[in-house]
């Protein structure tokens, strides 16, 4: 079976790469490198011994995709490909409605032409907006607070109305909640450029003294310790999720959504302890306001993955914060 993995050199799409290999799929990698380098491919090769089949093209370029799609004998999809910064969405709006909805209106439609009905699409967790209940279940109501989210909102729409179009298709939607972590060779992780927006990447900095201390962005919520509370799945569980839902959708027809998550939330603070006691490091923090958008708890309810697709999440705490770090380590800038 040949999968082809848009947006495979990023963060999420490179270590599904693995687990796509290790399962023994091929692969087939498009990236343009938007928010990516090169360098993984080869790290790819390290880790799995074989060389990734990969094309540097952007997903709205169809004519380019429909080349791909002659040379290579598709099977299905995974579709990781799009920008996922929430700070940047709202100051680029267009940009992400441009990028991410086109994408993906040309990837469908050149899917379509060729007959391959069987695409895993990379959604968030994030389209739950604020929850009014905990844990979170895949029927909660659906609301978004930024441009990064609606597009993720807008391509479930859009994947549920070519559904109804055409009940051929077989479609996963993968809700993730908070990925963390690497994989365990410290070849591959998530590496942001600049200065990273979201909690991990900031503390690791901070633990390899390339940032000088953490921001928490406020210790007045509802929660345990006041500090913000979200479900962080190690990235190697998440893409282990991928590998369920791609041996589902090949197998199968129908539409559906799952929850990508541990079921457990951890507050930042719990998150800054662990990650201080397991890697035996310091990190520095100062308790500022809230950040404009976050809310208060946002953790899943995994049990529909596990139904139907068998997925739960293996890694706990410790190796979580303990691969990021090792990642870091390995990878450092200073
Ligand atoms: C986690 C917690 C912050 C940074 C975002 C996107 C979501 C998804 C995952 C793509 C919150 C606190 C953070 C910092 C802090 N991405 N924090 N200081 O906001 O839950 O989700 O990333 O799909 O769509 O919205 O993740 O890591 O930014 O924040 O105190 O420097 O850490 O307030 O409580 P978030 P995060």
């Amino acid at each position: 079976m040949r999968i082809l993995v848009t947006g495979g050199t990023g963060y999420i799409g490179s270590h599904t790469v693995v687990e796509l290999i290790n399962n023994g799929y091929d692969v087939v990698v498009i990236d343009n490198f938007s928010n990516s380098k090169p360098i993984v491919l080869d790290k790819l090769k390290e880790i799995t011994g074989k060389e990734i089949k990969f094309y540097e093209m952007d997903l709205c370029d169809s004519e380019k995709l429909r080349e791909v799609f002659k040379k290579e004998d598709i099977d299905a999809v995974i579709h990781f490909a799009g920008y996922k910064a929430v700070g940047e969405s709202v100051s680029k709006p267009l940009m992400y409605y441009r990028n991410n909805i086109d994408s993906t209106l040309s990837l469908l439609e050149v899917m379509s032409e060729f007959n391959i009905k069987k695409i895993v699409f990379s959604s968030s967790a994030t389209v739950y907006g604020d929850p009014e209940k905990l844990p979170i279940k895949e029927d909660a109501k659906l609301s978004t607070t930024n441009p990064y989210g609606s597009t993720k909102l807008y391509i479930e729409g859009i994947l549920k109305d070519l559904y109804v179009s055409d009940n051929t298709w077989s479609i996963a939607i993968l809700r993730y909640f908070n990925p963390v972590g690497a994989h365990k060779s410290g070849l591959i992780g998530e590496d942001p450029n600049g200065i990273p927006n979201n909690l991990m990447p900031y503390i690791v900095k901070v633990a390899n003294k390339e940032l000088p201390s953490l921001n928490i962005f406020g210790n007045d919520y509802d929660t345990s310790d006041g500090t913000g509370v979200r479900d962080y799945i190690h990235i190697t569980d998440l893409a282990n999720g991928h590998i369920k839902a791609i041996d589902y959708v090949i197998n199968n027809v129908g539409i559906d959504c799952y929850n990508l998550g541990t079921g457990t939330g951890y507050s930042v603070l719990e998150m800054v302890n662990a990650f201080k006691k397991t890697n035996k490091v310091e990190v520095p923090y100062n308790i500022v306001g809230r950040r404009d958008g976050d809310i208060a708890a946002c953790y899943a309810d995994p049990n529909y993955a596990y139904e139907k697709l068998g997925f739960k999440a293996e890694y706990g705490l410790d190796e979580m914060v303990e691969s990021a770090f090792n990642y870091a380590i390995k990878n450092s800038k200073k």
